[in-house]
């Protein structure tokens, strides 16, 4: 081998190069507080209630109920929701499949709409989606980049449906200064380690709306909370010793993060305004590339930055080839996320018979019924938005590389 040989990458900084969430003295101290105080938080006290009373502040609205996921949050808002066999509720056709799966467990049918330019539900096509069995729309703000809720708001109002937002990549982002999650008659979020706000693992289900939560705080809870916080009028009332049969408690050193991570998100964020102006100022640059942003009035919350490739750039190289280079060349956090795609290209959405009974002889999703969300996933990258002085090296090590990988290309 001669030393033209020798292949040196444009990232030569050593893996990890993104670390999320940063877990230094003060997270430690505070899952360590907790555990001494409490392991089991079983009403709405303690560091249960702190963190409620915080997002519910957060997003200017009246209720917060923390749960073990984002997963179990987004169950308990279409139980919530009251939604069940004969209804229909529009979901995003392109988004994390947890947004939609729990409606599976209500014997509701999920219906797909496709998707936006930027990914996020189009408020066009959910208009035509409406029938007379739709119940509520739901929309996920994708990689944070808030979804037209205006236009969504407006839609379920005339119709008489409920909104359901699931906010788990959005945290910090707002549209005119109001924080997404704010719109939805409820919003379920993500407490996930990777998520813009996290415990670890954890969720929270908000709403403005006593009967959505009492209804809630029933399918998370039994007995002591639901005691307290049903009143005893309501009809859920007598079932306050079981609630509805399950039980989603977030785990309160889970709690204690979130509350430390909330301390700091504000300058977490701004350092995430600052990386990603950064990263899109030369990015932009590349031929082929549009970097997604916020749009006037809108603020991200920078869970990841997403590049849509054009079609010339498509017709020279696919985005396959393109991570792959860009991982060749050290930039390892490039990602074409697998999970997260259309809902249509998964087994559970195109035949949810074949594993759930209740759903048996029913038809699925086709996956070329959303031709927009089959274009998003196929043409688009994401990287992660950094957020410390200290790591802004790595960042221009990682533009480097998509500028080297451009050049070779001869893009
Ligand atoms: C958009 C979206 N919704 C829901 C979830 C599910 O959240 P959890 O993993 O906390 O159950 C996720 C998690 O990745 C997500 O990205």
């Amino acid at each position: 081998m001669t030393t033209t040989d020798v292949h040196i990458p444009a990232v030569t900084a050593p893996e990890p190069h993104f670390v999320w969430p940063v877990v230094d003295e003060a997270t430690l101290e505070a899952v360590r507080a907790q555990l001494v105080e409490s392991v089991s938080v079983y009403d709405r006290s303690g560091v249960v209630a702190r963190v409620e009373d915080a997002l519910a502040r957060w997003h200017g609205v009246r209720h917060a109920v923390l749960m073990s996921s984002g997963t179990c949050a987004l169950h308990a808002a279409y139980v919530a929701a009251g939604v069940g066999p004969g209804d229909e509720v529009i979901v995003p056709a392109y988004t994390f499949f947890a947004t939609a799966s729990p409606l599976l467990q209500t014997g509701a049918t999920p219906v797909l709409v496709d998707c936006d330019e930027r990914g996020n539900l189009d408020p066009a096509r959910v208009a035509d989606a409406v029938t007379s069995a739709t119940r509520a729309i739901v929309v996920t703000h994708m990689w944070g980049l808030p979804a037209d809720v205006a236009a969504l708001r407006a839609i379920a109002d005339t119709r008489g449906l409920l909104l359901v937002e699931d906010t788990s990549h959005a945290f910090g982002a707002s549209v005119d200064g109001r924080p997404v999650g704010a719109f939805g008659d409820l919003a379920a979020q993500s407490l996930q380690g990777q998520k813009p706000l996290t415990g670890g693992e954890g969720g929270v289900l908000l709403t403005d709306d006593d009967e959505l939560y009492y209804r809630g705080v029933a399918i998370a809870h039994y007995n002591v909370r639901c005691k307290r916080e049903i009143p005893a009028t309501h009809p859920l009332a007598r079932y306050a010793v079981t609630g509805l049969g399950l039980k989603w408690r977030i785990h309160p050193a889970a709690a204690a993060m979130v509350e430390q991570q909330l301390g700091v998100h504000d300058a977490v964020r701004s350092g995430r305004d600052a990386c990603a102006a950064r990263m899109a100022a030369r990015l932009r640059r590349l031929p082929g590339v549009e970097v997604l942003l916020p749009r006037e009035g809108e603020q991200g919350s920078w869970y990841a930055l997403v590049l849509r490739l054009d079609d010339a750039l498509l017709a020279h190289v696919d985005a396959d080839t393109l991570v792959e280079r860009l991982h060749r060349e050290g930039a390892v956090e490039v990602d074409r996320p697998g999970s997260t795609r259309p809902l249509a290209q998964l087994p559970l959405f195109q035949d949810p018979g074949g594993a759930l009974p209740a759903y048996a002889g029913r038809s699925g999703a086709r996956p070329e019924d959303y031709p927009a969300a089959n274009d998003f996933f196929d043409r688009t990258l994401k990287l992660p938005v950094w957020h410390r002085a200290a790591d802004m090296p790595v960042v221009d090590q990682y533009l480097d590389a998509f500028d080297k990988v451009w050049a070779e290309l001869g893009l």
